[in-house]
């Protein structure tokens, strides 16, 4: 198959809207990361997205809207404090899991009653929602595993030859992906750390939300001086995407607790190529820079990556859960 380069014209983005329509998959810029996206009532479709990323059947997908209005069609009940949360966050680097209506098929929820909903602030992502006159179900337009694409470039690296076209948009903003809340039961419940973090919930509405019991690990990894893959004692996912290897590029990632320079050299005097990425504190650069700095090393043909971590609050956290998986939770001192 040849993958069709479009841009952000009216014609483009039309023609993406009809290959979506027509059950293609369309690979498009969100200030998030670059999602993978197909009609998200289309069983058919929708399969064929796991296909294209090698992606486990289980693993839900987020289902992207361009209006508010439209959730009221995919959920089956939308809490006074989710509203709230909508008004405040969306369009924004948010995703809410409500109870599902019928309309969603089971292939989008990955089999759970639940669907995950996110209205996306990129214009060209909701250029393309309108146009296509669908929902439509994107996860992150990577090979499963692999780091998530913040660039048209690297879409293309990943889904070449196998999916039906890119829109070649601007690069993700925020760089890394939403925050997915559970606003499900009496207390919202962030399953996957994000941009939106509780701090900016609680000083944006006074809703408190809590993270996931399973996020602890962020603050939990065993150091190990040897450099071993540490232990996670009784993590257990309870967002799907949470289990599997993640955002994972060829080298080999190890977070740095202390001094990172002195290990550089260690590693450089084996004969091993390193890089350092090292964001001192700026966690905005931090996010936006990660993934495509794991892949840009890949294709520098590095080996080994030492990762400086940031402190793991607010922003930090939502970074490090990324860098910790990046790491197989592989942290020396
Ligand atoms: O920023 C993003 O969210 C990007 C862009 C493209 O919008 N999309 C994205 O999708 O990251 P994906 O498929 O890579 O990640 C979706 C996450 C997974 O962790 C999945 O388990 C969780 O959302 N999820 C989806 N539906 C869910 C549900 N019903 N219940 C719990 N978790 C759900
Ligand atoms: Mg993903």
């Amino acid at each position: 198959m040849v993958t069709l380069r479009l841009n952000t014209s009216e014609d483009d983005i039309e023609r993406a809207g009809e290959i979506i329509r027509s059950g293609g998959l369309v690979a498009f810029p969100t200030e998030t990361v670059y999602g993978l996206g197909a009609d998200a009532l289309n069983e058919e479709a929708v399969s064929s997205i796991y296909r294209a990323k090698g992606r486990p059947s289980d693993n839900p997908m987020i289902v992207h809207i361009a209006t508010i209005d439209a959730a009221e069609e995919l959920a089956s009940e939308v809490s006074e404090t989710a509203a709230r949360l909508m008004e405040e966050f969306w369009p924004g680097p948010i995703t809410f899991v409500l109870h599902k209506k019928a309309v969603v098929p089971s292939v989008t929820t990955g089999g759970l009653d639940t669907v995950a909903i996110r209205m996306p602030s990129s214009e060209t992502a909701r250029r393309l929602i309108l146009a296509s006159g669908r929902p439509i179900a994107a996860p992150s337009a990577n090979i499963s595993g692999k780091p998530s694409p913040t660039n048209a470039g690297d879409v293309l690296e990943d889904m070449d030859g196998i999916i039906d076209a890119v829109i070649e948009g601007e690069s993700s903003k925020v760089g890394i992906e939403s925050t997915v809340l559970d606003v499900t039961g009496d207390i919202p419940v962030i399953l996957r750390p994000g941009f939106v973090t509780p701090e900016l919930i609680e000083e944006r509405t006074g809703i408190v939300a809590v993270y996931d019991s399973s996020l602890k690990e962020v603050h939990s990894e065993v150091l190990d001086p040897e450099g071993g893959a540490a232990e996670i004692n009784g993590f257990r996912p309870r967002s799907p995407g949470m289990k599997y290897k993640h955002y994972a590029p060829k080298a080999r990632v190890i977070i740095v607790e202390g001094d990172i320079d002195a290990r550089r050299e260690e590693f450089e005097k084996k004969g091993t190529s390193v890089a350092v990425l090292d964001y001192g504190e700026d966690s905005m650069e931090a996010a936006h820079s990660f993934f495509s700095d794991l892949r840009r090393l890949d294709r520098e043909g590095v080996e080994t990556i030492l990762v400086r971590p940031l402190a793991r609050e607010g922003l930090g956290f939502s970074i490090m859960n990324r860098m910790l998986k990046s790491a197989g939770y592989e942290v020396i001192i």
